[in-house]
């Protein structure tokens, strides 16, 4: 069984075909995502597919407006342009997975470090989770984009989308069926990530 040829196919896409998503293919990306390795076997993930264009509207629109009161705030040049990008970014996106950590999973602990790592441990699942649904994306012939910005937008998801008070979006991956080809990708060589035994040493 050959992995890396798969881990290769796997590209990040930030432009889709018209062509739909159907609900059974949404549900095998979600299936693959729930194979991800996770602290304790809690499988902290929970996650909300938006297919609905009313609802990709409502939250297109509230976010861009977040991000146009953020960049004005920081008197970023092109703000209009860039949260009306943003916007349309959204939209045209077959369908919005948001991808939650469910903190009423995680084990309750007494002491601030034991409570921090059990959220970092949480945060790493739901991230191999993502892993998953990207690559089994791509095995599909779809493609996506994991999009960190659901970090800043939790009220707006949390409105838009009834969230319980315990999600925490951590994600949003745009998949569709891919109507560009990235560009030519830089991986880094494996000796400048991987030493043996100490940093200092081999
Ligand atoms: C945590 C995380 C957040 C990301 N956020 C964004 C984003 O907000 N917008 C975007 O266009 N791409 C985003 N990306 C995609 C990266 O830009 C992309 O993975 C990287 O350029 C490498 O390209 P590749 O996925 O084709 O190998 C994100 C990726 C990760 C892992």
């Amino acid at each position: 069984m050959k992995v890396l040829p798969i881990l290769r196919k796997r590209r990040t896409v930030r432009r889709f075909s018209d062509r739909g998503v159907s609900r059974d293919m949404v549900r095998t990306l979600i299936r693959a995502g729930c194979f991800a390795p996770s602290a304790h076997d809690l499988r902290p993930w929970r996650v909300v597919a938006i297919d609905d264009m009313k609802v990709k509207e409502r939250l297109a629109d509230l976010s861009s407006a977040a991000y146009l009161r953020s960049l004005n705030s920081r008197k970023v040049g092109g703000a209009e342009e860039k949260a009306a990008r943003a916007r349309l970014r959204l939209i045209r996106a077959p369908v919005i997975l948001v991808v939650c950590l469910d903190r009423s999973s995680l084990r309750q602990e007494d002491s601030y470090r034991r409570k921090r790592n059990e959220w970092i441990m949480a945060t790493q699942s739901v991230s191999a989770m993502v892993q998953n649904i990207l690559l089994q994306a791509s095995a599909m012939g779809l493609a996506g984009c994991w999009r960190g910005v659901a970090l800043f937008l939790g009220a707006t998801l949390g409105a838009v989308l009834d969230l319980p008070p315990s999600f925490e979006p951590q994600a949003l991956v745009e998949v569709g069926y891919p109507s560009e080809v990235p560009r030519k990708r830089m991986v880094q060589p494996v000796d400048v990530v991987l030493r043996f035994n100490t940093w200092a040493g081999e």
